[in-house]
């Protein structure tokens, strides 16, 4: 085994999302995955019992691996809510029996391992801050996820300031994920050049707001920015995540390695 992917040196991610569950084995130097990553479909209904099942079904595969860590290391989940005190309080695009639930009980019961659960746009603007397209910029950076919902991580000065929920800004009426977010856009079968006027409505609001520094886009379409990012008019730079759909795996893997002392 390579010394570069010990397991010293390696956490397991799990990145809960609406729509897939997605696991990977982080190395924690390099932020990358190491290997490949296993998903398997978010089950019908999403409540806390499948999801779980789900989730040990990814940690057992990946702890079979030869990077893996050991069998009883930590692992860090991230999940699409509000989390507080290891505590979802909010269930947008999952189950409603997820409010109010205790997920690091869940978790940890159902894994027999100590877990880190946190917010999955947190986890993805953890990911980016530490490795990848915010890494040394000062000031405020605004990670926006777009995805089954919209999710948001604020950054300044590199650190996380957490549960901030951005993708539930009122906009015209609407929540704003309801028209912005990826899922909008297959839903109303729009153009990129449709989809990009939304996003101008979206962002321009957020940088009156906030006036960040940068702002990343991360989720599973920051693999196409090149289809809506040209259009936008923003005073501020706007960048696609450089870890792309990894950056929940690997902050969530992060977080918890930083919470159980494994690593800085
Ligand atoms: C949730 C957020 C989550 C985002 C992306 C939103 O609907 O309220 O907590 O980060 O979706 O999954």
């Amino acid at each position: 085994m390579s010394k570069k992917h010990s397991p010293k040196t390696t956490v397991i991610g799990i990145d809960i999302g609406g729509t897939g569950i997605k696991g990977g084995i982080v190395d924690l130097e390099s932020g990358q995955v190491v290997g490949e990553r296993f998903r398997i479909p978010t089950p019908t209904p999403s409540t806390p019992q499948n999801v779980a099942k789900v989730v040990k079904e990814i940690v057992d595969e990946l702890s079979g691996r030869e990077h893996a860590p050991a069998k009883d290391a930590p692992v860090g989940i991230t999940f699409p809510a509000i989390i507080a005190h290891g505590v979802s309080l909010s269930a947008a695009n999952v189950d409603q029996s997820w409010i109010n639930a205790d997920v690091d009980h869940i978790f940890s019961r159902e894994l027999g391992r100590d877990v880190q659960v946190m917010n999955d746009a947190d986890a993805a603007g953890l990911a980016e801050a530490r490795y990848g397209a915010g890494k040394d910029v000062k000031g405020t950076v605004l990670v926006i996820t777009l995805g089954t919902g919209i999710g948001s991580a604020f950054i300044f000065n590199g650190k996380l300031i957490p549960n901030v929920e951005l993708g539930h800004l009122e906009l015209d009426g609407h929540d704003a994920e309801t028209k912005a977010s990826a899922s909008a856009r297959e839903r109303d079968d729009i153009s990129w050049d449709e989809y990009a006027v939304r996003l101008q409505r979206y962002f321009s609001h957020v940088e009156f707001l906030f006036s960040p520094e940068l702002f990343i886009i991360g989720g599973g379409i920051s693999k196409r920015s090149e289809d809506y990012l040209p259009q936008l008019d923003l005073r501020t730079k706007i960048i696609p995540a450089e870890l792309a759909n990894n950056a929940g795996i690997v902050g969530g893997a992060l977080q918890a390695a930083v919470h159980f002392k494994i690593t800085k």
